[in-house]
């Protein structure tokens, strides 16, 4: 069972308007649940290609739609075409892409993704790749490590942070979460109830460099329009600001070039509704932005 609660479903309904027999792509299968939406409408004679580039997500999701009609695939989104190629998705109705990490992850993977539990610093969506949240703590230089927690956390005492971390991986390498919470907590208080803990901003940076979330974001984007037909559509659901703002210049540009292959369906970034947060708070920080193929 996932416990991932999946953010502006009706909203992502709404703008790819899944449709009887048609082919969609979902880059961020996670829990599955947008997958089970639009599974919905396609109906049998639809089809999707789900990717997640987490073992336990796709093993999930393969027992959880066994029979049905759509392909789970344990692979990047960074190589999108290269897997759409592999199992006849070259020309789709809409893509979805859900960014970052699921519930599931934070909760139950025992990977490091949360400051509230003690775990080996891993921040690994794939496994499989070399770097872990501990390596880049330990080995990256001081100024790597502010550019780190400047560029994808926009934390504030990123410098401050860096010479922190320096100091206190001299005696003693970082290994766990709270061996980071701790150099965070040496920085700066938690100035209590209402307000963003310092390490959310730390933690999120970090999982950002060590899945190179924003460089794999910039080679799908193109792979995505590519694969879409003409009146196609791709959704985006972003969750931090460095994401965001790629999405949007992105789809700004491909929409305003002389021969524009995109036409932008949001003009501002759709956000979760007061009502869906209060049931959902990870949702808070949610910005769909959607196109249409030209
Ligand atoms: C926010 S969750 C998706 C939730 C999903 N929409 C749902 O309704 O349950 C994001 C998922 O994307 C996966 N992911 C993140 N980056 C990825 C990438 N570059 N390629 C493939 N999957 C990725 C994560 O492992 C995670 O399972």
């Amino acid at each position: 069972m996932s416990v991932h609660i999946p953010v502006l479903v009706k909203e992502v309904l709404e703008y790819l308007n899944p449709q009887a027999g048609q082919k969609f792509i979902d880059a961020t299968l996670g829990g599955g649940g947008h997958t089970q939406e639009i599974l919905q409408r396609i109906g049998a004679n639809g089809k999707i290609l789900a990717l997640d580039a987490d073992c336990g997500a796709v093993e999930k999701g393969i027992k959880l739609f066994s029979g049905k009609n759509l392909s789970i695939v344990n692979a990047n989104f960074g190589n999108l075409k290269e897997v759409a190629e592999k199992y006849g998705f070259l020309q789709v109705d809409g893509i979805l892409a859900d960014l970052g990490l699921s519930s599931d992850q934070l909760e139950n993977s025992g990977r490091g993704f949360t400051f509230q539990k003690d775990e080996p610093l891993d921040m690994r969506f794939d496994t499989g790749l070399e770097i872990s949240a501990a390596d880049i703590l330990n080995f990256y230089s001081q100024d790597e490590l502010k550019i780190i927690f400047e560029n994808y956390g926009e934390y504030r005492l990123a410098g401050q942070l860096a010479v922190q971390i320096r100091k206190i991986r001299k005696k003693k390498p970082f290994k766990t979460t709270f061996d980071l919470v701790e150099a965070v907590r040496q920085v700066q208080t938690y100035q209590g109830r209402g307000r963003i803990h310092p390490a959310t901003l730390v933690f999120q940076a970090l999982r950002v460099a060590v899945n190179q979330e924003l460089e794999v974001l910039a080679n799908f984007l193109p792979q995505a329009i590519d694969l879409l037909v003409s009146g196609g559509r791709l959704a985006v659901i972003a969750f931090q600001g460095a994401e965001d703002r790629m999405v949007k210049v992105f789809f700004r540009t491909n929409a305003r070039k002389e021969n524009p292959n995109l036409k932008i369906l949001t003009k501002k970034p759709i956000m979760p509704t007061f009502d869906e947060i209060k049931n959902n708070l990870r949702g808070r920080s949610a910005k769909l932005r959607v196109v249409e193929k030209i």
